[in-house]
């Protein structure tokens, strides 16, 4: 066995579905029901709903929210707040994604300090990074992706990193159909590890980085077959409770 498989012996996969901005009460029973059903032993799911659903779901199911303030509370209309999630069985944030990034003008330094709240109150991020085509176009798509670690990175330190989810989601593949290829995939959760190794080994080789983007049940194996691919940040597929599960099932093995 070389040294590599021992430490992907030791990571456990993650799926964790993303419903954006879609689903419904239906949605939650459907979902309720085919967890219910499925036996996932070797792996963790975690649904990532709409704030108002958030109580409906009962203490089985691992629940992330989508989003959450960078502030402990107060004026700020609109926002919630970590303390919240920790009232209801919510114990990852997503945070960073490249719509609030697009659509909320999050900079690196927001999504940073929104990393450190998270910390705090001892949730879990899943932070996630991953560049536009242009910049892949441009050849900077290394520089891009260290620079949106480095500033999380400056922001809580690399011993932070071992409480925090990453998320590898290339812009271009986000809800296109057009996924990352397997190969694609490793090679940049391969320099994700890298870049993070070269601050500790350890927490690089135990962190858990999902791939994410428009991943299917029909090509979730190959790509959590690569090597420093730890399991799928899943949008469109996880509003399908049946899809949603083969791809967790692919995890699972
Ligand atoms: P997708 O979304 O699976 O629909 O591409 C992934 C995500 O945005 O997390």
């Amino acid at each position: 066995m070389t040294e590599h498989n021992v430490q992907l012996g030791k990571r456990r996969q993650l799926v964790a579905g993303n419903w954006k901005m879609n689903g419904d009460k239906a949605l939650v029973e459907q979902m309720h029901r085919q967890l219910a059903a499925t036996s996932l032993d070797n792996m963790d799911v975690v649904i990532c709903p709409p704030f108002p659903y958030m109580g409906l779901f009962d203490g089985k199911v691992k629940l992330g929210a989508q989003n959450v303030s960078q502030f402990d509370s107060g004026a700020h209309t609109g926002e919630v707040s970590v303390a919240m999630f920790n009232e209801f069985n919510c114990r990852y944030v997503i945070v960073g994604h490249s719509e609030r990034r697009a659509d909320n003008n999050e900079s690196d330094e927001l999504v940073a300090l929104k990393v450190r709240q998270v910390l705090k109150a001892n949730l879990i991020p899943i932070l996630c990074v991953g560049e536009p085509e242009s910049v892949r176009d441009d050849g900077m798509l290394f520089d891009y992706i260290a620079a949106q670690l480095d500033a999380v990175l400056l922001e809580v330190g690399i011993s932070q990193f071992a409480h925090v989810v990453l998320a590898y989601e290339p812009v271009w593949a986000i809800g296109t159909g057009k996924t990352a290829s397997p190969a694609q995939a490793q090679e940049v959760h391969a320099f994700i590890r890298g870049h993070l190794a070269k601050q500790d080994d350890n927490i690089a080789a135990n962190i858990v980085i999902l791939y994410g983007g428009s991943v299917k049940g029909n090509n979730a194996q190959e790509l959590f077959s690569q090597a420093d691919v730890d399991g799928g940040l899943i949008g469109g597929a996880s509003l399908n409770p049946e899809d949603f599960l083969s791809i967790c099932q692919a995890a699972n093995q």
